[in-house]
């Protein structure tokens, strides 16, 4: 999209996307707070992508890559902008990072409810691998 600016997100942007996360996200993580945005930026400041239009945040996603994996993670879009391309061109700059890496394949945790986002992830060339189940533990 013309008027879609896609760039990375640096420290100065953090209280935005919180701000931005609350309207737009599906859920919360326990990563949702100042220092853990910064923690993401500065570990690794090309992972927050953000696209922007009119100077204002319309959506966001985290592409993770640490080597072995490629994690795409929260893909939010504000509720004003959506089905206007914007994940999808979200997703596609998240890509290109992950092939520009030598990454092989995307993994995205979606919430069984989230029937949008099947739609999208689906939209987007995803699939749903059934034989899975997350393990957690918080540290
Ligand atoms: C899911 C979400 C990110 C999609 O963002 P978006 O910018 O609206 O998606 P796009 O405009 O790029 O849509 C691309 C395609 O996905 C599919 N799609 C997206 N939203 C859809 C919906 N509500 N219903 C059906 N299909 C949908 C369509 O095929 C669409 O193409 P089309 O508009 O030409 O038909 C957005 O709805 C959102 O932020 N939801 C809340 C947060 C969330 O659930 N994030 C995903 C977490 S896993």
């Amino acid at each position: 999209m013309s008027d879609l600016d896609i760039r990375h997100a640096t420290l100065s942007d953090i209280d935005a996307v919180l701000r931005f996360w609350r309207q737009a996200a599906e859920g919360t993580s326990i990563t949702d707070d100042h220092d853990g945005v910064a923690r993401l930026i500065s570990r690794d400041p090309e992972a927050l992508i953000l696209a922007e239009r009119d100077g204002l945040i319309a959506g966001t996603v985290i592409a993770g890559f640490d080597g072995w994996r490629c994690s795409a993670y929260r893909l939010a879009v504000h509720p004003d902008r959506r089905r206007q391309g914007v994940a999808t061109a979200l997703l596609e700059a998240a890509e290109q990072r992950f092939l520009a890496l030598g990454g092989r394949r995307v993994d995205a945790m979606v919430l069984e409810s989230n029937e949008r986002a099947h739609h999208a992830w689906g939209a987007a060339g995803y699939h749903r691998e059934d034989h899975w189940r997350r393990w957690v533990k918080s540290l």
